[in-house]
């Protein structure tokens, strides 16, 4: 892979589930270094080409690329080895509910079998701490956590490879507004110092002005706008409108405006 390949590259994708139409002919590209945050109507399909990403589905026609290679057509160590590259922090949260948050933290890394496990429990530890898990919440059951909690644990499990690529589904849903921002912060911080490259989905527009270099909005089962937020918001389409321009939108917008 070249410096100049990018990360992802969605070429002609279409996805179809029975009758519907989900993903029309769609063509995405993540460079080394952005954050990309993919915004889009319930049900638009974010999800869904976030886990064509993953490899964990497969789109009805189209190819799609992750560093440099189709996700699609390769498996077994090839694919285990791409999969070491990156961490994915789903919509739900997704912990192993029989194993403890610390466990949860840890699992990747035993997965490998190649590191020491006390080496694994300073790390794991580690990653809890950046995201706010004390030690002692560390040994909970993902049961006993909070919701916010349990994000926040999933975020470290797919921080603990030290991932060069991040997948997030709304990351600070459900968070107080203190937790997002600390999240947005710690997100800023990973990319500034490892050179993260981040696929987001977010609904929220304090999260998505804040960490966004390109925001791609998908709608009518294309993308119909891809660029910087202050491009995208100029495009006039009935979503693009909706989404940012309504009170909600203004108001982050104008946050938006302080800060620059
Ligand atoms: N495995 C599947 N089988 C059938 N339909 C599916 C499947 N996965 C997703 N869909 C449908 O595809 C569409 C897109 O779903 P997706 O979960 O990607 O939406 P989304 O943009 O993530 O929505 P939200 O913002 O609500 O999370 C929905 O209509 C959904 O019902
Ligand atoms: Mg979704």
């Amino acid at each position: 892979m070249s410096a100049s390949t990018p990360v992802i590259r969605i070429q002609n994708l279409w996805t179809q589930f029975g009758q519907s139409v989900v993903h029309q002919d769609v063509s995405l590209e993540v460079g080394q270094g952005e954050i990309l945050s993919l915004v889009g109507g319930s049900g638009s399909g974010k999800t869904t080409l976030l886990r064509q990403m993953l490899g964990l589905e497969r789109p009805t026609r189209g190819s799609v690329e992750v560093f440099g290679e189709n996700i699609h057509r390769i498996n077994g160590v090839r694919l285990q080895r791409l999969r070491n590259r990156w961490g994915m922090l789903f919509q739900q949260g997704a912990l192993f509910s029989a194993l403890t948050a610390f466990d949860n933290v840890a699992q990747p890394m035993r997965e490998l079998r190649t590191l020491p496990e006390d080496l694994i429990r300073d790390a794991a530890l580690l990653k809890l701490d950046m995201v706010g898990i004390r030690p002692v919440d560390a040994l909970k059951m993902p049961a006993d956590l909070s919701g916010g909690m349990v994000k926040r644990v999933a975020l470290a499990r797919a921080l603990a490879l030290e991932p060069e690529l991040l997948f997030l589904d709304e990351p600070t849903a459900g968070l107080d507004p203190d937790r997002s921002d600390n999240f947005v912060a710690l997100i800023r911080t990973l990319h500034q110092a490892m050179r993260l490259t981040v696929v987001m989905v977010t609904h929220d527009l304090d999260t998505l002005f804040a960490l966004s270099t390109r925001i791609a909005v998908l709608a009518d089962r294309h993308v119909i706008a891809s660029g910087t937020p202050e491009e995208v918001i100029r495009v006039q389409h009935p979503f693009i409108e909706h989404f940012f321009l309504g009170g909600r939108g203004r108001r982050a917008l104008e946050v938006l405006n302080q800060a620059s």
